[in-house]
């Protein structure tokens, strides 16, 4: 079994979705979470469950992430986790209002700035494991939602800088990168929307035809997080069923 003993996590976007299933799979392996989310019912609910921290903070802001990494004299791993898809904002760059692709940018992106900026310093002497996330739409086009991909795929090549950058300190960074995860970011971008078939979605688009669970995801977190991780860095991992190396499922006959 993968253990993660005494190692200091911080997982932001801890509250919900993907980041709470890793809160909850990191704390069962030993580890010592910090949640980092906006959501301070349920972030504060679910650190009392788990006997984790939780720490109530935009992470698009600077001074709030500031606040938060004042707390610790070492950190051991950080996921960046938190991530948002504004449904009906974002889009096609032509109508994205430039305040939505500020927004975007800033709680996607700026967010992995501010968390490297000021927490690597605080694995510099021991080193330490970066986990970043980034989607199917930072390695495909997706059409529709811009502000998004923009992030995303930037996520993707930061990683690798990184990765370049910060190995020598024994810092390894990786990234996931999920997509069609069960959570209420995939209900929103998809299955609140009258148009979308999801049958048709898993047939044409997922060669595993079913959905992720969160805990698919924590799962290659925890051991992106772990010692048994120890020569993977600069690596982005599809967490996502193979859709984004699927041609064209239509082909397929059976089923
Ligand atoms: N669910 C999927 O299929 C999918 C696919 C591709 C990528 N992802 C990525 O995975 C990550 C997690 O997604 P999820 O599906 O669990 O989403 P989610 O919406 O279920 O959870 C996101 C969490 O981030 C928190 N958050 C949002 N804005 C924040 C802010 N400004 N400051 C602090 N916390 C904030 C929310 O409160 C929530 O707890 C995101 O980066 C997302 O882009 C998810």
């Amino acid at each position: 079994m993968i253990e993660l003993n005494g190692k200091i996590v911080i997982i932001t976007g801890g509250a919900g979705g993907i980041g709470a299933a890793a809160a909850e799979i990191f704390s069962k392996a030993g580890a010592q979470v910090s949640i980092v989310d906006l959501d301070a019912a349920r972030g504060e609910t679910l650190a009392a469950k788990l006997g984790a921290k939780f720490f109530k903070c935009d992470v698009s802001s600077s001074e709030e992430v500031k606040a938060v990494l004042g707390n610790f004299e070492r950190i051991d791993v950080i996921y960046n986790n938190a991530g948002v898809y504004l449904p009906g904002r974002d889009g096609r760059i032509t109508d994205i209002d430039e305040a939505v692709w500020e927004k975007v940018l800033a709680i996607n992106l700026r967010s992995v700035f501010l968390f490297c900026k000021y927490g690597i310093p605080l694995m510099m002497k021991n080193g330490g494991s970066i986990i970043n996330t980034a989607s199917s739409a930072g390695m495909i086009g997706i059409p529709g939602c811009d502000a998004y991909t923009a992030t995303k795929g930037a996520i993707v090549q930061l990683t690798k800088s990184l990765a370049a950058e910060y190995g020598r300190y024994n810092i390894r960074t990786n990234c996931i990168s999920p997509a069609a995860i069960m959570t209420p970011m995939v209900r929103q971008s998809n299955l609140d929307d009258d148009t979308f078939d999801a049958e048709s979605f898993l047939k044409l688009r997922t060669p595993l035809r079913r959905f992720g669970t969160p805990e698919e995801v924590a799962q290659v977190a925890l051991f992106l997080a772990s010692d048994a991780a120890s020569y993977l860095n600069g690596a982005v991992i599809a967490t996502d069923g193979g859709i984004t190396i699927n041609g064209d499922l239509s082909k397929i006959k059976r089923d």
